[in-house]
């Protein structure tokens, strides 16, 4: 059989509905063409994000009635923590409300003033509590990571030259070594086995911890299988495993690859940290038994954990993309190559390049994507990552934006439909303007900042 089809039938539906081209136009003017401040029931297809808007299947909802609310030491704690482990040999599980808590946590005992912070490419909310702790992040992705027709086979791997040298310019500034699988920022990139193993290797050679941002472990784990030699006939809980025995700490949003709506965990295998990060836990988050989490949704993702490495899932999953990457290749949309792991990348620098980078390519076609036809994605680009400590302003690395899809939620026909927006925007691309900032906070400004089109 040719096609991949979708390994589920659909028990419980939600309606979407289709708003008219004028009052998509008003309600995105309302919201100050932000598309992070529209409402969801005005959005008929919504690939802002994959996380936390997955489906969750019978069993996840049926491990929810098994949810034991006690404040300390629930079984649903336990249950939970049996299912990290099975996957994620750390000898410390600490569950936190979402994955940036995992990170505030963290960046709260390794992070501070004069601190340096490697990683392939940081996520917003990594580098923003990096940032927020006075410490500065550095992306050392491979210079293919950041070309977006390039076919690498790992386009997320650590520059492990880059980052030897990196150790040594910058040495006891650097109080560990992080990577991103997959790499979300860059285009949700895979990272090699191999190249988690170098870059384990130099954080050992600098005596530095080594840290890995487990997001879509699941997923970066399916490409490995696919493109790494000698994987292709091991399971991927081993594949998995393989990766984080490397590691000595991980941040975790199980709103990704747990099919968790909420939650997340840092994880590490160092006593004195695992102590004060309960301590910071305690009293930011809840007791480390919860976290932050209701008994019900660490059930959820104990069951989640055992649903994501199934290979029929990942198969289809990362079917959906380069089923999309490819039609929209065949109508001349420059997308980013191959196709990531949870999202589409389309290289709006490249496609309206009559619109420069400082008056953000990526937000007039996120923009148009919802007034033609009610799609919402998500810039990533020079609003997201333009802004420089100093205050100064200079062009992302790339304009793109993103079309994350949620897990088991859409089907084959939404995908279809997606292509077809593109091809109506197509024909009036050359009209589309740029943007510009009327209004942003200090920090993370894509989420809340206000925008005025240019005329
Ligand atoms: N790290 C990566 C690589 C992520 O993609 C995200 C979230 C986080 C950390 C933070 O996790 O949301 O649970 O606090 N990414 C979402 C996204 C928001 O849309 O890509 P969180």
């Amino acid at each position: 059989m040719k096609t991949i089809i979708e390994p589920f039938r659909i028990k419980s539906i939600e309606p979407i509905r289709m708003l008219s081209r004028q009052e998509r136009k008003e309600k995105l003017a309302c919201a100050h063409y932000n598309l992070f401040g529209l409402h969801s029931e005005d959005v008929l297809i919504d690939l802002l994000t994959d996380s936390g808007t997955g489906a969750m299947s019978a069993a996840q909802w049926a491990a929810v009635m098994r949810g034991d609310e006690s404040y300390a030491g629930s079984p649903s704690f336990y249950r939970f923590e049996k299912a990290v482990k099975n996957l994620m040999p750390f000898k410390h599980v600490i569950p936190t409300h979402q994955g940036r808590a995992a990170e505030a946590i963290l960046f709260s005992i390794f992070g501070g003033s004069g601190k340096n912070i490697p990683n392939n490419t940081h996520f917003d909310t990594t580098r923003g509590n990096i940032e927020a702790s006075g410490a500065v992040g550095h992306d050392l992705v491979i210079a293919e990571g950041l070309d977006p027709s390039n076919e690498h086979p790992f386009k997320g791997n650590m520059d492990l030259y880059r980052l030897d040298k990196y150790l040594e310019q910058y040495g006891k500034t650097v109080p560990c070594v992080m990577i991103t699988i997959t790499n979300n920022a860059g285009g949700g990139q895979p990272v090699s086995l191999a190249n988690i193993r170098g870059t384990a290797a130099l954080a050992r050679k600098y005596g530095k911890p080594f840290v890995i941002d487990g997001c879509r472990f699941a997923e970066n784990a399916w490409f490995i299988k696919e493109r790494e030699q000698g994987q292709k006939d091991r399971s991927i809980p081993d594949i998995v495993r393989d990766c984080f025995v490397e590691a000595d700490v991980m941040t975790m949003s199980a709103k990704k690859d747990a099919f968790g709506n909420i939650g997340g965990w840092l994880a590490l295998n160092d006593d004195d940290l695992a102590e004060q990060a309960r301590n910071q836990l305690i009293r930011s988050e809840g007791f480390p038994t919860y976290g932050g989490l209701a008994g019900r949704d660490l059930e959820a993702l104990a069951q989640g954990l055992s649903e994501i490495v199934d290979e029929d899932y990942l198969r289809y999953r990362i079917r959906t993309n380069s089923y999309i990457v490819e039609r929209l290749s065949k109508l001349g949309v420059p997308v980013v190559k191959p196709a990531g792991g949870h999202a589409v990348f389309v290289d709006a620098r490249n496609w309206l390049s009559h619109i420069p980078p400082l008056e953000y390519p990526g937000q007039s076609l996120a923009v148009a994507l919802y007034e033609e036809g009610g799609i919402r994605g998500c810039e990533i680009g020079t609003v997201m990552f333009g802004r420089q400590p100093d205050g100064t302003e200079i062009p992302g690395s790339m304009d793109l934006v993103r079309l994350a899809f949620p897990r088991r939620t859409y089907t084959q026909s939404h995908a279809d439909y997606v292509v077809e927006v593109f091809e109506e925007i197509s024909k009036v691309k050359e009209h589309l303007r740029g943007y510009k900032i009327t209004r942003e906070p200090r920090l993370m400004r894509h989420f809340t900042c206000k925008f005025e089109r240019l005329s």
